[in-house]
């Protein structure tokens, strides 16, 4: 029997390190499938994806700038994409093309594989953009009791805290950071927080949304920017000793979930991290 395909379109994809993912864990997990990144212009979505449907590929990732405008060539709709409006993941089914999103779970999973319990988690939300918004659904979703958001232009934060007014238990607010974060005035609110801003982002390594300074060393710190690994805001979470879950992780579960959704095997995910994580990311 031949390999199952599986690719990732987008633009630009030359840089991406999905294939490296995915490729290493099919081999560990024992799934015969291949997965390439395919350069995709906005004009030539649907064709292509048509083209790759007739050639026997069973599913795809979507990333940028591809991930919304997909959604019309789509047969079916999973619930979470739906509340995003964007779709990370595409699986071939009998009836046609149904998508996903693993971002928000892929965070989920990769605080879990670090020891986060999201069941009653207080949680500080840095950012309020397509990001922080998948991240938010699905904390809400596994049970986090508390979402604060903090963001640098305020009323879209409470947008997104509208966004989130269907869980009835959740504690929603828009959080006022201090001015000048000192000892003294250190915020014991949160088990987590959470960067979903790209700043921080290579080649503005030195900037930082939020000052880690501002709350205890017992809060745990996490930053979906993964380029530079360790951004100025983990740096300065890891030298007051919190505990820090790395950018690289939520890419890597991401990956993961999508291949449970193409392939319907049970994956080890944590131990298959590990594997990932050693064999591509042994140097971070
Ligand atoms: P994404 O879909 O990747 O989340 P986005 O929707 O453009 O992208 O959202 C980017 C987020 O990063 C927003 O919360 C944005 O803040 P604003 O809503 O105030 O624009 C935040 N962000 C981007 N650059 C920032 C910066 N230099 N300082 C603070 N926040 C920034």
């Amino acid at each position: 029997m031949l390999p199952i395909s599986y690719a990732l379109l987008g633009s630009p994809v030359s840089g991406s390190k999905s294939p490296d993912i995915h490729n290493t864990s099919f081999a560990y997990n024992h799934i015969r499938a291949t997965y390439e990144a395919l350069e995709v212009e906005p004009e030539n979505l649907q064709e292509i994806l048509n083209n790759l449907v007739e050639k026997g590929y069973k599913g795809f990732n979507i990333t940028i700038p591809h991930k919304e405008s997909v959604i019309k060539f789509l047969s079916e709709l999973d619930p979470l994409a739906q509340k995003m409006g964007a779709v990370n993941t595409v699986v071939v089914t009998e009836s046609g093309l149904k998508g996903y999103n693993t971002d928000g779970p892929g965070l989920v999973m990769a605080l879990e594989a670090a020891g986060l319990q999201i069941k009653g988690l207080s949680v500080l939300l840095v950012g309020a953009g397509g990001a922080a918004k998948g991240i938010a659904h699905s904390l809400a979703i596994y049970g986090a009791s508390k979402i604060h958001v903090y963001n640098r232009t305020t009323q879209r934060a409470r947008l997104l805290l509208e966004d989130l007014s269907d869980y009835a238990d959740l504690e929603r607010a828009v959080f006022e950071p201090q001015n000048e974060p000192s000892e003294s005035v250190v915020c014991h609110d949160y088990d987590l927080v959470i960067n979903t801003t790209s700043v921080g982002m290579s080649p503005e390594v030195d900037a930082f949304a939020i000052d880690p300074k501002q709350f205890t060393p017992e809060t745990a710190f996490c930053d979906i920017v993964y380029k530079p690994h360790e951004t100025r805001f983990l740096q300065e979470a890891k030298n007051m000793g919190a505990k820090c879950i790395y950018g690289i992780d939520m890419l890597m579960m991401q990956a993961l979930l999508s291949e449970v959704l193409w392939t319907g095997k049970a994956i080890d995910l944590p131990k298959t991290l590990e594997v990932v994580r050693s064999h591509l990311f042994k140097d971070l």
